[in-house]
């Protein structure tokens, strides 16, 4: 769970579901269930999973659904409780990390914040917590 924040989200952007309107923490927890992993259009335009983790909770990580290998959208698979990829078969497990290739890293993080209900993405720049190592992608 993340605390409303003060301040801006700095650099951050709105979420915004497939409409384009921006997301809410209130409507979004009241449309996905516990467990869900869903896109939003995060930053840069890239499709963003929100995870909803527990009632009332959207996760404070949000994973960028770009494949790793050569960029297709990676849907998310409930039953087999990864993502995996359509294009050429990469796996990666709930968290975004990579569990099979030919993908060759685990899925970008960004960081996921809500002030005054509305949820917004930012630059993940800290360190990898599925790996233990600094960003890829920064
Ligand atoms: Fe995802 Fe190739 S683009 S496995």
């Amino acid at each position: 769970f993340i605390p409303p924040r003060a301040q801006g989200a700095g650099g951050g952007v709105a979420a915004k579901d497939d409409l384009g309107n921006t997301v809410t923490a209130t409507g979004w927890l009241s449309t996905h269930k516990p467990g869900s992993r869903n896109l939003v259009q995060g930053l840069k335009g890239d499709p963003t999973y929100l995870i909803v983790e527990g009632e009332g909770a959207i996760t404070d990580y949000g994973i960028n659904a770009i494949c790793t290998h050569l960029g297709c959208v990676v849907p998310w698979n409930s039953g087999a409780n990864k993502f995996m990829c359509p294009c050429h078969g990469s796996q990666y497990d709930a968290t975004g990390k990579v569990v099979r290739g030919p993908a060759p890293l685990s899925l970008a993080l960004a960081n996921v914040s809500v002030e005054n209900d509305t949820v917004f993405l930012s630059q993940w720049n800290e360190t990898d917590f599925r790996t233990g190592e600094k960003p890829w992608w920064t």
